[in-house]
C-alpha cells in the first residue's frame, strides 16, 4: 500500500518583520542579511501560537484534499516551540479542528521535524494502523530568539505549513517513493536552546540566556552542506532514481546560499530549488510544508512529477522524501 499527499495548507502570522525594522533593533543592515542568507522579511507572531497556526494550516489541507476533520486519523505536529508543555500541540490541534477519532502526538526534531513526521505518518499508514493523517510543522520561533543577538534574531519567523496523506488506491502512481532520515547527537552543541518559559512567568531566578537559541552559525552551515546532499542520494537510491529524475527540490529555507551549494554539489540546476526564504525567514519545521503549499496552489507542481523535501536542524537531525505528486 503507498501513501499520497493529497493536500497541502499554510497559515503566517499577520505581523511583518523587514530587515529595515532589524537595522533599528540590532547592529545589522538589510544588505548583509540579504546576501548572507536571502532573506528580505520575515512573519512574527502577536496573538498566534503554535497550535492555532497549525490548526489554520490543517483546516486549509483540508480543504484542499476535499476532506473532513472528523474522517482524520492521525494528526501529527512537528514542533519544537510549542507554549504549553502539556498537552501537545497536536492534541490542542485536535481539539479545534474537531477531529474526534484522530490520534494525536507532537515530534521535536527541530528544523527537520516535518520530514521526521512525513515519515513516521507514513509507517503509521503502511503497517495499517490507520488510512489517512495530518502532518504539521508549526513554529513560534520569536519566543526563543535572542532579539539582542544579530547573529540569530534575522534569521527566522514563524508559521505552519500542513499535508494531509492518505493511503493510496490500488494501481495509483501518485504516492511516496523513497525516504531517508538521520540523527547526529554528538553534533548537539551546534545549535541549542536549554529550556523553554512559560509566556509571562519567567521566574527571575532564571538565568534568561538559558531560555534562548544559541547557534554557531558557520558550524550549522558546513554540517547542512555536507549532509544534505548525502541524505538526498539516499532518499534518492532507496527510490530507485536518480537526481536528473528529480522535477522540483522543496529544502528547508535556512539560507539561500546553502541551497545553492546543495543544488551545486547535487548537480542539479538552481531552477528546479524554489525558494520563499524571501518573504519567510527560517521557519524551521514549518518551512517544508509552507513552500510546498505555495507551489502546490500556484500551480507549480504538476500531477505524475517528482518532488523531493529535504531539511535538517538541531540534533543534528536530517532527513529526505521523494514524492511522486
Ligand atoms: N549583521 C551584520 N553582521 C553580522 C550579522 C548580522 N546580522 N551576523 C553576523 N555578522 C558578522 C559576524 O559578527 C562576523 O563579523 P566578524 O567577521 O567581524 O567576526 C561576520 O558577520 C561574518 O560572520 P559569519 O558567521 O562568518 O557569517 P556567515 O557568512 O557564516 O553567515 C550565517 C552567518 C548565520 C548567515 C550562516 O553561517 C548560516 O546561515 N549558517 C546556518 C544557520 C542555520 O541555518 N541555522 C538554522 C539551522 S535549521
Amino acid at each position: 500500500m503507498g501513501v499520497a499527499i493529497r493536500g497541502t495548507g499554510s497559515a503566517l502570522p499577520e505581523k511583518i518583520l523587514t530587515n529595515q525594522d532589524l537595522e533599528k533593533m540590532v547592529d545589522t543592515t538589510d544588505e548583509w542579511i540579504r546576501q548572507r542568507t536571502g532573506m528580505r522579511e520575515r512573519h512574527i507572531a502577536e496573538k498566534e501560537t503554535v497550535p492555532s497556526l497549525a490548526a489554520s494550516a490543517c483546516e486549509r489541507a483540508l480543504e484542499n484534499a476535499g476532506k473532513k476533520a472528523e474522517d482524520v486519523e492521525l494528526i501529527i505536529v512537528a514542533t519544537c516551540t510549542t507554549e504549553m508543555l502539556l498537552p501537545c500541540a497536536a492534541c490542542r490541534v485536535q481539539k479545534k479542528l474537531g477531529a474526534d477519532k484522530a490520534i494525536a502526538f507532537d515530534i521535536n526534531a527541530a528544523c527537520g521535524g516535518f520530514l521526521f513526521a512525513l515519515n513516521t505518518a507514513h509507517h503509521y499508514i503502511e503497517a495499517g494502523a490507520c488510512r489517512n493523517a495530518l502532518v504539521v510543522g508549526s513554529e513560534v520561533l520569536s519566543e526563543i530568539i535572542d532579539w539582542t543577538d544579530r547573529s540569530t534574531c534575522v534569521l527566522f519567523g514563524d508559521g505552519a505549513g500542513a499535508v494531509y496523506v492518505e493511503e493510496t488506491t490500488k494501481g495509483e502512481r501518485s504516492c511516496i517513493i523513497g525516504m531517508s532520515q538521520g540523527s547526529s547527537g554528538m553534533n548537539g552543541q551546534m545549535l541549542y536552546c536549554r529550556g523553554r518559559a512559560v509566556k509571562g512567568e519567567t521566574e527571575p531566578e532564571i538565568d534568561s540566556d538559558d531560555l534562548l537559541v544559541h547557534m554557531s552559525g558557520s558550524e550549522v552551515y558546513r554540517f547542512a552542506v555536507r549532509q544534505v546532499p548525502v541524505c538526498i542520494g539516499r532518499a534518492l537510491d532507496s527510490a530507485g532514481i536518480g537526481t536528473d529524475d528529480v522535477d522540483i527540490f522543496v529544502l528547508h529555507q535556512a539560507n539561500s546560499r546553502i541551497i545553492e551549494s546543495i543544488a551545486k554539489t547535487l548537480k542539479a540546476d538552481i531552477d528546479r530549488f524554489p525558494m520563499n526564504i524571501e518573504r519567510t525567514g527560517n521557519t524551521s519545521s514549518a518551512s517544508i510544508p509552507i513552500l510546498l503549499d505555495e507551489l502546490n496552489r500556484a500551480g507549480r507542481i504538476q500531477k505524475g512529477q517528482t518532488v523531493v523535501l529535504s531539511g535538517f536542524g538541531a540534533g543534528m537531525t536530517y532527513g529526505a522524501c521523494v514524492v511522486v505528486w
